[in-house]
């Protein structure tokens, strides 16, 4: 199976052999497992010309872990090629995703095809983060925090294939763009994916102890954690990545009905886009597992966000976090109802 050389990290320990095509259309041995690849042995291999370097179709599963743990590295390594970068991402991305869809959020979610297709698009949008200056920080946020990528890819997905299938929410998020075509719905929907990947990139400021925290957060700790929206629109302000965009960062924790962070703004005041971020973003939450809690069944999350009428009586559910409590104030209504519907469309096990 080739691989790019970009893939391989100089003093990262590959869990399996690396091999060179050589002239006469033989695999010779280049890298032994568990030995350390030196950054003069990957230079002597630039030097040769190779493009790409082989592993064993066996170790396949091995060199996908090994990918996803040196994500960070990978991103930041100057060796590799930004269309190797955006290939390598989008990959581990997809595997992030499956995985997730397979355990937790049940299967059915997302069809081989819808999967291919959304690559593809995620592959796009990686390439135009990497052209946009913004590559740094995505590589600081991986190398970081695993769980706030892994946060970030999955919301980067359901945004994906939500506005994917509701191109009239898509339409408002650029208003005022007169030529609404394929073409432009495409750029916006990549933009989009540009948006929800990069959306809590502001938590690369915020110490592991704070983000992995098991008990409530002290005041202090809360204010931090309450940067983070425009810590993230500080490292993307220099880049080429479009307003809407940044603003999307920005405001994705303020709720549709105020009382949110950092501005408490309010319904329209809020781009859409970071209405819908903010929908996703509390989704992926709440079913995934976190710190403090074991992941939520789809179908009780959606209860929770849409305020179930035993949760608008005050019928206190023991089962439920006190940190989800009185949630529905933060979304826009017509957006959530449109939001369930997809997950019903893609068929999430209850
Ligand atoms: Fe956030």
């Amino acid at each position: 199976m080739a691989i790019p050389p970009g893939a391989v990290i100089p003093g990262a320990l590959p869990d399996f052999r690396i091999y060179v095509l050589t002239s006469q259309g033989t695999y010779t041995l280049w890298a032994l497992e568990g030995n350390k690849v030196s950054a003069e042995q990957l230079a002597r291999l630039a030097e040769g010309g190779y493009t790409e370097v082989y592993v064993d179709l066996e170790a396949q599963f091995k060199y996908e872990q090994y990918l996803e743990s040196n994500l960070g590295s990978i991103l930041e390594n100057r060796a590799a090629s930004d269309d190797q970068k955006a290939e390598i991402f989008s990959k581990v991305s997809a595997n992030v995703v499956k995985g997730a869809f397979e355990t937790s959020l049940g299967l059915g979610a997302m069809g081989a095809v819808a999967i291919q297709r959304t690559q593809k698009l995620i592959e796009n949008a990686l390439k135009f983060i990497v052209e946009s200056k913004s590559l740094q920080a995505l590589a600081k946020m991986v190398g970081h925090d695993y769980q706030t990528y892994e946060h970030a890819t999955k919301v980067l997905w359901f945004t994906v294939a939500f506005l994917r299938l509701n191109p009239e929410i898509l339409e408002q998020i650029e208003p005022g763009h007169p030529a609404f075509d394929e073409s432009r719905r495409m750029e916006t929907l990549r933009q989009c994916a540009v948006g929800a990947l990069l959306h809590d990139i502001g938590k690369a400021f915020i110490s592991q102890a704070i983000l992995t925290k098991t008990g409530p957060l002290t005041e202090v700790e809360w204010e931090i954690m309450k940067q983070h929206p425009l810590n993230g629109l500080a490292m993307l302000i220099d880049t080429d990545i479009p307003a809407f965009v940044k603003k999307a960062v920005l405001h994705h924790h303020e709720d549709f009905h105020g009382g949110g962070y950092p501005m408490s703004l309010e319904g329209s005041n809020i781009t859409t886009l970071a209405r819908v971020l903010r929908i996703v973003d509390v989704f992926d939450a709440m079913t995934s597992r976190r710190p403090y809690k074991d992941p939520m069944p789809p179908k009780k999350a959606m209860e929770i966000m849409i305020g179930t009428p035993a949760d608008r009586e005050g019928d206190e559910d023991p089962a439920q976090d006190e940190r989800d409590k009185g949630m529905q104030r933060c979304f826009d209504r017509e957006l959530l109802k449109k939001f369930i519907v997809f997950l019903g469309d893609v068929k999430l096990d209850a």
